[in-house]
């Protein structure tokens, strides 16, 4: 018989099954895998549901984000700032653009940039933002688009965390200018890896399309599909841009998953709020805020003075915990690049912080034996 302690709980566990392999056996029949017509479906597919006029699919949200400032081509010495509690993927965006990097503090409660630590830190170099939703908590985007328009600030926000989130009734990614969405394969929707910019201006449209796409002008589907033309072959090449394109293996998934990411994360708010009840109160466990009509919450983060003695305790019982993030500020590579940068919030409240397992087929019993085990923890530390 298994014991309690045989018992294995994953930080996350994708939800693919035989929707998306019968996805797939479509587009193996199609004969084209690469970049084409799925992606052009799912980027409208996305567009749509974010309410935006333009999706452009890339490999990774990684790829989105250094895309998004370059389609800026904002000036050298432009200042781009950046919560410090994120994946380093979002500091790094402006590492590739060589633009000038601003860390910012966070708050302590949902993780998500300090308003008033962005606004104090623009200056007249300043240009744009990369505001979070750290987790799938989302950012106070009223007061952050405010500010940011009032200082010719573009706003570029990270969805990596959120896919399927709102706020204030608009969903996360059509707040900013553009939005960025990551399907990375532990996330809310997931094509194993992949990405997507959102946005309304059409002058970008173009540009992203040739950038994701090595500089070249037109797409080798469209190039194809359009054989009456002779000179079908033929590209040119205008720009350094990258291999950044998604292709149609993981748009086909994309779509699917995409159809099922409001049940997916109707499923991830019943596992939070069965958490928030059969937490409430134990030792000295701080439980955030959550929003449980509209959440698109990718983590379930709790915050504890005894978070490595937790994490341990957890992972003896099988359950695998994970932190999300140590601040960017404080990895060696932005310590050299960065020097003497303190954040006070973020560098306090990063060592409290926990991400318990949280993913739409967590069953009763799983999630049952993940709350035992911090009781337990807790009862154990009091005697
Ligand atoms: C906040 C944030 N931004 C960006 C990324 C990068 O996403 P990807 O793995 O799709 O490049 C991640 C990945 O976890 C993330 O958490």
């Amino acid at each position: 018989m298994q014991s309690a302690h045989d018992r294995r709980v994953p930080l996350f566990r994708p939800d693919l099954g035989a929707d998306e392999l019968d996805v797939l056996r479509d587009v193996f029949a199609s004969g084209w895998v690469g970049l084409g017509p799925k992606t052009a479906e799912f980027e409208l597919a996305l567009a749509a549901y974010q309410q935006r006029h333009h999706g452009v699919a890339t490999n990774s949200a990684t790829a989105a984000l250094h895309l998004a400032l370059k389609v800026l081509d904002l000036p050298p010495g432009s200042r781009v700032l950046v919560p410090t509690i994120t994946f380093v993927s979002t500091p790094h965006a402006v590492e590739y653009n060589q633009l000038e990097l601003e860390f910012v503090d966070v708050n302590e409660t949902d993780l998500c940039i300090d308003v008033a630590d962005f606004e104090s830190r623009i200056d007249d170099r300043a240009r744009a933002v990369i505001p979070v939703h750290m987790g799938g908590q989302p950012c106070a985007m009223d007061a952050i688009c405010r500010i940011a328009a009032q200082h010719g600030v573009t706003v570029i926000e990270d969805v990596a965390n959120a896919q399927g989130g709102q706020w204030q009734g608009r969903p996360l990614g059509s707040w900013g200018e553009i939005g960025v969405f990551s399907f990375e394969a532990k996330k809310n929707m997931t094509t194993g890896d992949g990405g997507m910019l959102v946005f309304d201006d059409a002058r970008w449209n173009d540009a992203l399309r040739r950038l994701r796409w090595c500089g070249i002008d037109r797409d080798t589907w469209k190039r194809f599909a359009n054989r009456g033309e002779s000179a079908s072959w033929y590209y040119e090449v205008d720009s350094l841009g990258f291999k950044y394109n998604m292709n149609d293996i993981a748009a086909a998934i994309g779509l699917c998953q995409l159809r099922k990411l409001d049940a997916v994360n109707a499923k991830k708010r019943e596992r939070i709020a069965r958490y928030l009840d059969a937490l409430e109160g134990v030792g000295d466990l701080v439980l955030p805020p959550h929003d449980l009509a509209h959440g698109g919450y990718w983590l379930f983060i709790v915050h504890t003075d005894h978070r490595d003695a937790l994490i341990d305790h957890l992972a003896q019982r099988g359950v695998t915990c994970g932190v999300h993030f140590m601040p960017a500020h404080l990895h060696p590579y932005y310590r050299k690049r960065h020097p003497g940068v303190c954040l006070p919030v973020a560098e306090r409240v990063w060592k409290r912080i926990v991400s318990l397992p949280l993913f739409a087929s967590l069953t009763d019993e799983e999630q049952d034996h993940v709350v035992e085990s911090i009781c337990n923890f807790f009862a154990e530390a009091k005697r």
